[in-house]
């Protein structure tokens, strides 16, 4: 029987990219229709989803800076940003496919296709943009560091909120306001245009993150802020980096006092 989890699952075995696209836009137009199940916890969730032969990966530090000037350095970053994209299309779909420790209502899912939704268009618009440049998602390495974090959490739904878009997506938010004013002084208004778009959209990615941990720390009588804390403490020891971008993180309806402590 066809459920969100069945459809979840065949985006997370869909190796090319057009195939996995193909795969989100099916779940994604499935659910609109109302009536799909989420369906019963599946036999197995693979721990990494499939992948295409390239992108190369590699470790985290030895991946090149980001730089925001001349051609191969805006196809650096573009690329850099489509293999974000293209795990967080797996991210939004483990969180849906995963049979987690706790009982969730049908708008939690609901809120996760839509994020696995837009994750696949800031994809495919990205590979638009490689693509104008002459080139693919594929001919430059990659590197594997958010998957590493899925695959810490995947035994607790709340440490993965925490950590995956409570921490990672809401550092994007930080980051990616004075990446776009870098772009637009070094006249690519395109990238910059593309960067604006994702940057909307993510607030509300961290969005469902908070609201989410909020609904099941208080299902389990857990205090949110304290509990968020201790699981940067296990799964984030490194700390989170200043500055932060207040405005965001609060149309995002996440405290300073999360952050700031
Ligand atoms: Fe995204
Ligand atoms: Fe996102």
């Amino acid at each position: 029987m066809t459920t969100l989890r069945t459809l979840g699952l065949a985006v997370l075995s869909a190796a090319e990219p057009a195939d996995k696209l193909a795969a989100v836009r099916q779940m994604a137009s499935a659910w609109d229709e109302g009536a799909l199940e989420i369906g019963a916890p599946l036999p197995a969730v693979p721990d990494r989803p499939a992948r295409p032969h390239s992108p190369v990966l590699m470790p985290p530090k030895h991946m090149p800076k980001r730089t925001y000037a001349g051609k191969a350095g805006r196809i650096a970053l573009i690329h850099a940003l489509a293999h974000i994209e293209f795990n967080a299309i797996d991210l939004a779909c483990d969180i849906v496919c995963r049979q987690w420790d706790a009982d969730m209502p049908r708008e939690f899912y609901g809120d996760w296709v839509e994020v696995a939704r837009e994750e696949a268009d800031h994809f495919d618009l990205l590979l638009d943009l490689l693509r104008s440049l002459d080139t693919q998602y594929g001919d430059l390495p990659a590197h594997d560091g958010l998957w590493q974090a899925a695959e810490k959490t995947a035994h607790d739904l709340l440490a993965r909120l925490a950590i995956v878009p409570m921490t990672l997506e809401a550092r994007g938010l930080d980051t990616t306001p004075s990446g776009i004013e870098k772009l637009r002084r070094n006249n690519d208004p395109i990238t910059a245009d593309a960067l604006e778009i994702i940057y909307r959209d993510e607030i509300k990615h961290v969005a469902a993150g908070v609201r989410w941990f909020s609904y099941l720390t208080k299902a389990k009588a857990l205090e949110p802020e304290d509990h968020y804390h201790e699981m940067l403490a296990r799964y984030f020891p490194g700390g989170l980096k200043e500055p932060f971008n207040h405005d965001a993180r609060a149309l995002a309806g996440m405290p300073v006092s999360w952050y700031c402590f």
